[in-house]
């Protein structure tokens, strides 16, 4: 850990300062007419204090099982088993058992093309697709524990094949589309995965955007891949690799919509999915089946309020992150809602694209992330007035800390002054929300994640592990095992001990430093580790530092973290060119800026454009300290343009001048 809390408060990506935060004083307390028909109450808190493994048992009894569980826990620290002895099939749970109720005509996704083209998809259709995407999955040679990645667009196949790999008890790995060849390969290779699914392309900002190609590099060095299964969307052109290749539409219709489902364990893997560590190489984050859809289900129900005979969900993630998994495909299918799935850009072919969408629906509850919040108050409070959006009745926010400014904008402007607004505080790790308001139950406060939901512990410590006072900051910490919990990073379980249960004795490290105020509300302050969180996207900077790295004219590179009114943080990138490189850019402006957009493109080309660095500055050398240590916080000051503070550390005090120099460079 390079930071500490007290920096990270720095970084909450919020313009008003930290103390301006915890003297906030507004609340919205929900209206009695809201609370009297809300799902939650009070006395969920109350149940699960006096009996917190009986209450997720309780939780868990919304599924279906076919097999009871024997034991609610096995915790064998940091080791945890949920339900053990039960058996169900997640698949099941978010399709069949709803058509078995009767609900099969209900819609399960209204799902709008960029382009415009829409499919109404029923639970009932739902069923028949996924079993037909599980049969031709049995056809293309998959079993149950084979590993599948996934590397589509925001298409309905998308969700079936997630649902068929869940059926079959195939752990998907999904693979963000805005993801490169390189990070694919890393991937499926870490995965060893059997068989790729796929698109053609997909659509983005108007233009048809190709995807086969970064398969076909990736899948070029990854010998696991047996088939790489491709669906249609665009209709551009692809390169075949005969008896490799298959199309979606050759396999898929042909198949019988029966398949009669086996139950698996609570405990059977349901999917890996990547994130971002400290290191360049990301973690495959093990997620398993029956705690998981529990607390799934459990958060998406009581956190969004869903009234799930009149509600019309939306959650604008991608299912290439954790929010897709839990808040697109799992909560909102194990409780048979209907939502709203879009596939492409806010501002595609128009700013309002978005309100638009929501008024055609009549969209109810809407999860976003601040940033897309905050880029939406960028570009007026005209763009959402055109647009009738007084369906909505619940806004929820996710991803990274939502400053009180933009928090009080959206219940404003897009809530008109009358949803609440949930802050829901969570990680790909924790697999579901953790931290967030209860709507119909707390008060409001702009800015603060609130409380734990019933059934979670978390507190804030200092460095010694110490529970810091009402009014303190440190880091936020769980104290106890909960349902949806990662079981381990796939294939390095000492990574998964050392990364999240070393640090304290016998607590889980979020990674996250947080204040508690002096009611005892949670403020989530940022990492404090040296991961960015760009537009709610993990990224770290060591991973940035091995793609520039990896450039044949860079010599050295330090990546920070520099806060951005609209993204949160903004990536910036300190760089030492190579012999001839450095003295053509020392000479020539020009060359200087030619350099800086060629990093900033081989950037976006080994990890993806998310990665991009905001700005790249040419240096002559980094500030270390004397073992040798890159000092990250004094180059963000740097990039911030706040002033140095204290250099003493510093090897070579000089180096301050010549990066104040090199800050010419910059994009
Ligand atoms: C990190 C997890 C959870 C799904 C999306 C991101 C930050 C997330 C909040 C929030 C403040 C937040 C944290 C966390 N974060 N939600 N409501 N307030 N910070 O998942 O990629 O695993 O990132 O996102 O820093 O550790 P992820």
């Amino acid at each position: 850990m390079t930071t500490g809390a007290s920096s990270a408060g720095a970084d909450a990506g919020t313009s008003a300062g930290l103390s301006n935060l915890l003297h906030e004083e507004r609340r919205f307390p929900p209206s009695p007419e809201f609370a009297a028909r809300a799902v939650a109450g009070p006395d969920l808190y109350e149940r699960a204090a006096a009996d917190r493994l009986g209450f997720w048992e309780e939780q868990a009894r919304a599924l279906r099982w076919e097999r009871p569980w024997e034991r609610v826990l096995d915790w064998q620290p940091p080791f945890a088993q949920w339900f053990v002895g039960g058996q169900l099939n997640v698949a099941v749970n978010c399709v069949d058992r709803h058509v078995e109720a009767g609900l099969g005509d209900r819609v399960a996704v209204h799902w709008e093309g960029e382009p415009g083209d829409t499919r109404t998809i029923t639970y009932a259709q739902l069923k028949d697709d996924v079993c037909r995407a599980t049969n031709a999955l049995l056809e293309l040679g998959v079993r149950k524990g084979d590993r599948v990645a996934i590397y589509l667009p925001m298409v309905p196949e998308a969700i079936v094949t997630m649902l068929a790999c869940a059926r079959l008890g195939a752990p998907h790995s999904v693979v963000f589309g805005g993801f490169s060849a390189e990070a694919l390969r890393s991937r499926i290779d870490d995965a060893q995965a059997k068989l790729v699914v796929t698109s053609d392309g997909g659509y983005r900002r108007g233009k048809a955007s190709a995807l086969k190609p970064a398969v076909d590099e990736a899948v070029a060095q990854t010998p696991s891949v047996e088939h790489v299964l491709v669906v249609r969307r665009t209709g551009g052109e692809v390169a075949w690799t005969e008896g490799r290749d298959v199309w979606w539409d050759d396999v898929v219709p042909r198949q019988s919509a029966e398949h009669a489902a086996e139950a698996h364990d609570s405990e059977h893997p349901l999917y890996i999915l990547y994130t971002s560590g400290t290191t360049g190489k990301p973690k495959g984050i093990l997620h398993t089946s029956g705690g998981y859809l529990t607390q799934c289900a459990y958060t998406h129900r009581n956190v969004f309020d869903l009234q799930p005979e009149t509600d019309v969900y939306w959650c604008t993630a991608d299912i290439g992150w954790v929010t897709g998994h839990s808040y697109i495909v799992y909560g909102p299918l194990a409780n048979g809602a209907t939502q709203v799935v879009y596939e492409g850009t806010p501002d595609t072919p128009h700013k309002g694209r978005w309100w638009e969408i929501v008024q055609k629906y009549g969209v109810t509850i809407l999860y976003t992330a601040p940033t897309a919040i905050r880029t939406c108050m960028k570009w007026g409070d005209d763009v959402p007035a055109q647009f009738d959006l007084s369906s909505l009745r619940v806004l929820g926010s996710v991803g990274e800390p939502i400053n009180p400014e933009a928090w009080v904008w959206y219940r404003r402007t897009i809530g008109g002054d009358r949803t609440p607004v949930v802050d829901t505080w969570w990680q790909t790790e924790t697999g579901a929300i953790m931290i967030s308001p209860l709507p119909g139950v707390t008060a409001t406060k702009p800015g603060s994640a609130q409380v734990a939901l019933p059934g979670v512990v978390a507190d804030v410590v200092d460095d010694t592990g110490a529970s810091v006072p009402d009014g303190g900051g440190g880091y936020l910490v769980l104290r106890e095992p909960w349902p949806s919990m990662l079981r381990t990073i796939w294939g390095d379980d000492q990574r998964y001990v050392d990364t999240y249960w070393s640090r304290f004795e016998a607590m889980y490290f979020a990674g996250d430093g947080a204040k508690k105020d002096e009611d005892g509300d949670l403020w989530l302050l940022g990492r404090v580790d040296d991961v960015m969180n760009v537009s709610g996207h993990r990224i770290s900077t060591t991973e940035v530092e091995s793609a520039l790295v990896s450039h044949p004219k860079v010599a050295e590179a330090a990546v920070v973290g520099a806060t951005d009114p609209t993204t949160g943080q903004g990536i910036v990138a300190f760089v030492i060119l190579r012999g001839a490189a450095a003295e053509a850019a020392a000479e020539d402006a020009e060359a200087g800026e030619a350099v800086v957009q060629e990093l900033r493109r081989h950037v976006a080309k080994e990890i993806g454009p998310i990665a991009k660095p905001r700005q790249v500055m040419v240096v002559a050398e980094l500030p270390k300290t004397r073992s040798g240590k890159i000092m990250r916080r004094l180059l963000r000051d740097v990039a911030e343009n706040r002033s140095l503070g204290d250099v003493t550390t510093l090897a070579d005090p000089t180096v301050m001048n010549l990066i104040g120099q090199g800050l010419g460079s910059g994009s």
